[in-house]
């Protein structure tokens, strides 16, 4: 579905990633996991149209989209949560989840206010709310729906679960599993790696701009030595 092959990208002068690859399928859920600042975020950015790759390719179900304008690669069928959440502070929790709703790949059974409110019954209590009222969790969940709003092909999250308290993490992680079951495809953005090894097939570990390890969650799970290595756990 999504394939990222051989990716260099730059601030400036500053190189960040170094042939950067990896892969979704469709119906997988997949993992960049990493220490802070090691090329995440960036290599997000690059497939979202957001930074100018310097090198490689990225292609989403069989078509270049490296270079292309945002807006275009996420009517292809990318929805991103971005890191920090970046929720529209000035509109309503509803004006939020329509601001960018459409079903542009004809999704048979497409996302619905009610559908999300479904998902996030704390959402459905703060609807009329502005985004800037609601506490951290709740934007996180907002900038969720925000995205599915937009019944992406693939959903992308950078660090959905950051600054979160342990209970609402834990409803993070349990929403990501609902969609899994309902067999979306996503490509998560962590470093947490105990939760993620329950949702997750497969992983891939960035270290200063490229992948070192890849491998299924049992794999990584069985490898202390790995963890200790590249995530410190
Ligand atoms: N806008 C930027 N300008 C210059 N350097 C940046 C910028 N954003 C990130 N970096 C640098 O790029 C590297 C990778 O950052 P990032 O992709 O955000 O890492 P991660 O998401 O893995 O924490 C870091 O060294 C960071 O300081
Ligand atoms: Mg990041």
């Amino acid at each position: 579905m999504l394939k990222v092959e051989a990716l260099d990208a730059a601030y400036g002068t500053s190189q960040v990633l170094f042939g950067m690859n990896f892969e979704v399928a469709a119906g997988e859920v997949v993992t960049l996991l990493g220490r802070n600042g090691m090329g995440k975020t960036t290599t997000v950015r690059a497939v979202m149209g957001l930074l100018a790759p310097r090198a490689g390719r990225i292609a989403f179900e069989g078509r270049p989209i490296a270079n292309q304008p945002s807006f275009r690669i996420a009517q292809a069928g990318l929805g991103l949560v971005p890191e920090g959440r970046q929720v529209f502070p000035n509109l309503t929790a509803i004006e939020n989840l329509m601001a960018t709703a459409s079903n542009r790949s004809g999704h048979p059974d497409p996302w619905t206010l009610e559908k999300v409110f479904e998902l996030f019954p704390a959402i459905a209590e703060r609807r009329a709310s502005m985004g800037e009222t609601l506490s951290g969790g709740e934007q996180q969940m907002l900038a969720i729906g925000r995205a599915l709003m937009t019944n992406p092909r693939l959903l992308i999250l950078d660090e959905a679960a950051e600054g979160l308290a342990p209970l609402v993490r834990a409803e993070i992680w349990r929403c990501l599993e609902s969609l899994k079951r309902a067999g979306q495809s996503i490509l998560l953005i962590d470093k947490n790696v105990h939760a993620l090894t329950r949702i997750a097939d497969r992983h891939y570990i960035v270290e200063k701009g490229s992948v070192v390890w890849t491998g299924t969650s049992a794999e990584l799970k069985a490898d202390a030595e790995v963890q200790h290595r590249y995530l410190g756990v």
